[in-house]
This record gives structure tokens, sequence and C-alpha cells, in this order.
């Protein structure tokens, strides 16, 4: 989402005159989209914004500005002005579209601008992007979530849930499939409770979208497994554009923890989504997230989620160090697991997750498989890189003019995060 956030600041840039520079030293203006997931994401902001002060004292024409997650939060923002007071632009998540009006201020009048709402009531249509990849984009559906899973700081920075409507989204799809995009994932916090105001629902909108022509496929991210509805396991089977690939965040294998974290799903009821999604589409990969060490996560606990790994065969699988947030309920929780229990719990898994995903891409070799093209390989420039219908990575020998085709490649080798591939 903050991804996608950067890249319509970028666009927005770009329709002021501006352009894209890699040196943050040559740059005149320089933004910091921070994220407030984990507190990982918050130190290495810190880190990057005292990199930019020795510059921006010494150049009255540099401009530094900083949005996103961290910005909504109160003390956060009470801390950035007494320890940063040097910032020139803060903005939250809320207004992103306003930038262009605060840089303007901020040049014209030499000022320091700060514009943070607490919610909006409309969501931004149609922003301008400045896209990571010619063929493939993001498209916001919804923004915000009303979830308040108890680990969770999205709710306090993202506000509550908004949903576009269909007809909008249809015709941004259609306006990027103009401009050569192929491949489109549909962003929102949880997809599945997307409403339109018409009252048509997520599935509604992956009917629609895959009657798109030039359109060749159809991702989405993220999916809440409690309003995952039968309807849209069937649209796997019904739309040919919609890859055969599903991110469904688990977060614990077992229900005691579930509970606690407020997922309002147990471990039964997401075996029995991932079995009919395996029966319906034989050939899907799913990924996960999963939080090890939230506050009073036993032994017991963290074995379920250990069990659970080997019951579903992750294709892939993002594993967090549970991150204590302020202001939200499992902060507060007096159990908290101790960093060396919790980091002992953490290699454990990702020993038995990389053993899984190798041989789920193990089962890949000798396979033909239609790729996108995304790039050139960074280890080897002779090579090109990209992506398989169930999302896996694939590099193979090949010219630079292949970019953005999608092609045939036979899997020759696997890797545990990525195969290797020869052209057809
Ligand atoms: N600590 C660790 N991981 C978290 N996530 C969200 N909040 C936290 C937290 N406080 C993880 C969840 C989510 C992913 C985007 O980040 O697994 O699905
Ligand atoms: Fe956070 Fe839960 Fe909402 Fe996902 S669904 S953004 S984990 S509160």
């Amino acid at each position: 989402m903050n991804e996608h956030d950067s890249e319509n600041i970028g666009g927005m840039l770009e329709d002021m005159g501006y352009e894209n520079c890699d040196d943050k030293d040559n740059a005149n203006i320089v933004i910091l989209n921070t994220c407030s997931i984990r507190e990982h994401a918050d130190e290495r902001f810190y880190g990057k914004l005292g990199q930019l002060k020795k510059k921006r004292l010494g150049d009255p024409n540099y401009v530094v500005a900083v949005c996103g997650c961290m910005m909504q939060q109160e003390h956060i923002v009470k801390n950035m002005k007494k320890k940063f007071p040097w910032v020139d632009i803060i903005f939250g998540t809320h207004n992103i579209e306003e930038f262009p009006r605060l840089l303007q201020t901020c040049m014209e009048k030499r000022s320091k601008v700060k514009e943070i709402l607490s919610d909006r009531d409309l969501v931004p249509e149609r922003l301008p992007s400045s896209r990571l990849y010619k063929y493939k984009s993001f498209v916001n559906i919804t923004y915000g979530c009303n979830n308040f899973c108890t680990y969770c700081i999205v709710p306090y920075t993202r506000g509550r849930e908004k949903s576009r409507s269909i007809d909008s989204v249809i015709s941004e799809v259609k306006f990027l499939v103009a401009d050569g995009v192929k491949e489109i994932t549909y962003l929102g916090q949880n997809v599945n409770s997307f409403e339109d105001p018409d009252g048509r629902d997520f599935t509604d909108l992956i009917y629609e979208t895959n009657k798109i022509e030039g359109l060749e496929r159809i991702r989405f991210m993220t999916s809440h497994p409690k309003d995952l509805s039968d309807r849209l396991i069937k649209a796997y089977a019904d739309c040919d554009k919609l890859c055969n690939y599903i991110h469904l965040p688990v977060q614990s294998g077992s229900t005691e923890v579930l509970k606690r974290m407020n997922r309002k799903y147990d471990r039964d009821r997401y075996l029995g989504i991932v079995r009919k999604i395996k029966e319906m589409v034989p050939d899907i990969t799913i990924s996960t997230d999963i939080i090890v060490g939230f506050p009073g996560e036993t032994e017991e606990n963290f074995s379920d989620t250990l069990d659970m790994i080997k019951e579903v065969k992750y294709d892939s699988a993002f594993t967090f160090l549970y991150s204590i947030r302020k202001g939200t309920p499992a902060g507060e929780y007096d159990d908290q697991i101790p960093e060396k229990i919790k980091h002992e719990r953490f290699d454990r898994l990702l020993n038995d997750i990389n053993k899984i995903t190798a041989d789920k891409n193990r089962e890949y070799v000798g396979r033909i498989e239609k790729v996108l093209v995304e790039g050139i390989s960074k280890n080897n420039k002779s090579k090109l890189v990209g992506r398989t219908e169930g999302f896996k990575l694939v590099s193979f020998f090949g010219e630079a003019n292949l970019i953005g085709e999608i092609i045939s490649v036979r899997i020759i080798n696997a890797n545990t995060f990525s195969l290797e591939g020869e052209m057809l």
C-alpha cells in the first residue's frame, strides 16, 4: 500500500514537472514515505532522516518531506517536531493527493507545512502514478481497515474501510491496459470486504475485470480468511485471467492465539478454506503471513503453527517477529514473550518453511510455465526474470526486448526462493 502511495506521489511530482533522481544528494526534494507495521520500519526511518539533516541545514533550497503511516500517530509527530524541526513538510495517509498544494505552499512561503487528517470521507480516484513497472500495476480498491486485529496498527493509521465504485476501478484498469499494462494487482487491507456503493462485491469486480480485453492477469492482496467467499473460490475456475495464486495470511496455527489476535476464524475454518481452494484449483499456489511470539504464545501454540505449515504446504511464507505497536491492544498485554524465545521460535519456523518451499519448488522442474517477463536479473545481466502465474520468480537467459511479454519457459532447476528456466 505504501509502495503504491509512493508511485502516486511520484506521479504527482512528474505532473508538476519534476523528474525522478536516484541520488538523494543531487535531489531538490526528498520525500520519506514511512511504514509503521513493525518497529524495525520505524527505526529505519529515523536512520534515513538523520542522514538528511546536514544537507538540509546547509541548503535552503532543499526540501525534506515526510509522510505515511508513522505521521498518523500523534506521539511520533510530537517527537518529530522536537527532534527534527528542520523537516519542511509533514503529511499523512489520508491526504496524499494534497501533496502538490503543500509543496507549493512550502516553496512559495518558505515555511514549514504540516497537514494531517484523522480520516477521510471520500476516497481519491485515479491519482497520477509513476509506476515501478511498465507492464504491471497496483490498483487500490479499498482504503483503511475495520478489523482491528489486536497486534496491528493499520486501522489507526489508515482509518475506516472505504471502497471505490466498480465502474471507477474498471475505467482505471482500462486506462492502464491502454497504457501497456498486462497485469493488475487489486490492493486493499481486506479485499474480500470490498463493497461498491451499488452493493456489488469483490467477486463481482473480478468477473467484470475478467472481461477487459487486452488485460492478461488479475491478482489481489490481501485476502482476510474470514471474508473469503465460496463465490470467489469459484471465480478462479470461471475467470481465465485470475491468476492461480492466493496470499492468505494465517498469522498463527493456534486457535487460542487466533482468538487473542481477534482474527475471527479458527484453525479448522482456515484449513477448510484451503481445502476448498485446492479442490477447486488444484494447481493453486498459496502464500501467507505468520507472526511469531504473539503475547502469551506457548510452546504448544507455536507447535500448532509448525503443524499448520506442514499441512497447508505453503509455496512461500512471510514470517515476522511480533513487534509491540503503541496504541494497539496486544501492546498492552502483560504476557509478552522474551526476545530470546521469539528468535528461537522464528529460526525453527524459518527452517521448516524453507524446506517446504524448496520441496514445492522442486515439483516445478520439468514443467512449462507462462512467465510475464519483468526485467533483467540483478545477479546476472544476461538473464531475465519474471513471474509465473503462481507468482514464482523465474530466471532464464534471454534478450531485453522480451520485457513485458508473456512467454513459455521450461523449468530446469529449483532453488528455495526462485526457479531457473529456459525459454521455449
Ligand atoms: N508485529 C509483527 N508482525 C505484524 N504484522 C502486522 N502487525 C504486526 C506486528 N505488530 C504482520 C502481519 C501482517 C503483515 C503485513 O505484517 O503478519 O499480515
Ligand atoms: Fe491489520 Fe488485521 Fe486489518 Fe490486516 S486485517 S490490516 S492485520 S487489522
